[in-house]
């Protein structure tokens, strides 16, 4: 199969990995004051993100435009305490899938840049 996003399961693996992620910044001290009382959204954001960008449909952008990630990370202050937060989180919520290591490593890989790039200060 082409894409990460069939190979692992579609939408439903996406939805699943960011409840197991919330599940995680729901008991973090250092991040979860950054989030909305109410994680219905930030879920439903991510999980649609995630979809797009590994390859399934463009529900996000229909829905949100452009991603601009950096753009909508600015109004939160990002060091590397909040940026290890979210990445052990997240390298958690991907390690319990047991993917298959090809993918595991590519989602680990992508995530690590990606937190890395939405630092914003120290
Ligand atoms: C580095 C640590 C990170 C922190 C502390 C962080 C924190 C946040 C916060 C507080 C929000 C706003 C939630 C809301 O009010 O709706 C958010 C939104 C979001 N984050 Fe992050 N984030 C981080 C890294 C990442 C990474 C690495 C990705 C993608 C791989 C990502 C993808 C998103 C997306 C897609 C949204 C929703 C954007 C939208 O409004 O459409 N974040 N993040």
């Amino acid at each position: 199969m082409d894409s990460l996003y069939e190979r692992v399961g579609g939408e439903a693996f996406f939805t699943a990995l960011v409840e197991r992620f919330y599940a995680g910044v729901v008991g973090d001290p250092v991040i979860r004051p950054l989030y909305p009382d109410d994680l219905g959204e930030p879920k439903a954001h991510l999980a649609l993100f995630l979809s797009q960008y590994w390859g399934g449909p463009h529900t996000y952008s229909e829905e949100r435009g452009h991603p601009r990630l950096r753009m909508r990370h600015a109004p939160f202050v990002i060091g590397t305490l909040e940026r290890d937060a979210w990445l052990r989180h997240m390298n958690k919520a991907v390690k319990a899938a047991d993917l298959p290591a090809d993918d595991e490593v590519e989602l680990l890989s992508y995530f690590d840049m990606a937190a890395q790039t939405l630092m914003n200060t120290g």
